[in-house]
């Protein structure tokens, strides 16, 4: 594969009462960018992060900031998300379709869909893009690979290998099948996110994949250093 392997650091598993110096660690490690996950506790069950932490971070890195959205409604939020500085926005797609019957409800995880409304996203990603920021949109494991009609729209796709909401979950292999699938046919950024680690990011690189978000490996390794010189030497 061409194209550069880039390596997101997650902060979830970020020590939140050292953040600077947590983000050092990253920059010092050599990781391309900061992953923030941004969670409601709607679209997922837990409560994370907001505009006010990615104020602060890109006050203390040039590093690039790579917001994944974990809410309802993103389109209330993209362009703030942009104007703190996010360099990336990730939207997920389950916010643009009719929900599956098991988990439309309040509290009913995780949020699955099997098509998406392309005027409605296209509207989103349009936005990100007027704001200079990468627009990418995420599907979760559950939900089928529906972004071949916004290949020429968005800069990435960000495949779910775990159900959104927390890190430190086993990696779900129904990612790699449509990041292959996806790959045949687009030209941009695909990410990954979730349980990746040394036995699991060898098979994602192999099925197309060339952004690497991770949270629990990276902050978890003694060596982080190591850790991210392994992922990248995986291209
Ligand atoms: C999960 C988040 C992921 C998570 C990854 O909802 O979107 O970014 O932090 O954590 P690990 O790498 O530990 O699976
Ligand atoms: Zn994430």
């Amino acid at each position: 594969m061409s194209k550069e392997l880039l390596i997101s650091a997650s902060i979830l598993s970020a020590d939140f009462a050292q953040l600077g110096n947590e983000i050092r660690k990253c920059e010092e490690a050599g990781v391309d960018m900061i992953h923030i996950d941004v969670m409601d506790g709607h679209f997922v069950p837990n409560i994370t992060i907001g505009l006010c932490i990615v104020e602060a971070v890109r006050k203390i890195t040039t590093l690039p900031i790579d917001t994944h959205l974990m809410i309802e409604n993103p389109w209330e939020y993209v362009e703030k998300f942009a104007d703190s500085g996010s360099d990336y926005i990730s939207v997920h797609a389950e916010c643009y379709g009719q929900r599956r019957k098991e988990c439309r409800g309040y509290g009913e995880y995780p949020k699955e869909v099997d098509q998406i409304d392309m005027e409605k996203i296209r509207k989103d990603i349009i936005k990100i893009k007027n704001k200079n920021a990468k627009a990418f949109v995420v599907l979760n494991p559950g939900t089928p690979m529906c972004l071949t009609d916004l290949v020429d729209d968005m800069d990435g796709a960000l495949m779910m290998s775990v159900n959104p909401g927390f890190a430190g979950q086993k990696f779900n292999p129904a990612a790699l099948g449509k990041i292959a699938e996806l790959r045949a046919i687009f030209d941009g950024d695909i990410s990954i996110d979730g349980g990746i680690n040394e036995q699991t990011a060898p098979e994602a690189v192999k099925a197309g994949a060339n952004i690497l978000a991770t949270a629990s490996y990276f902050f978890g390794a003694d060596n982080p250093k190591q850790a991210v010189e392994y992922l990248k030497s995986l291209r």
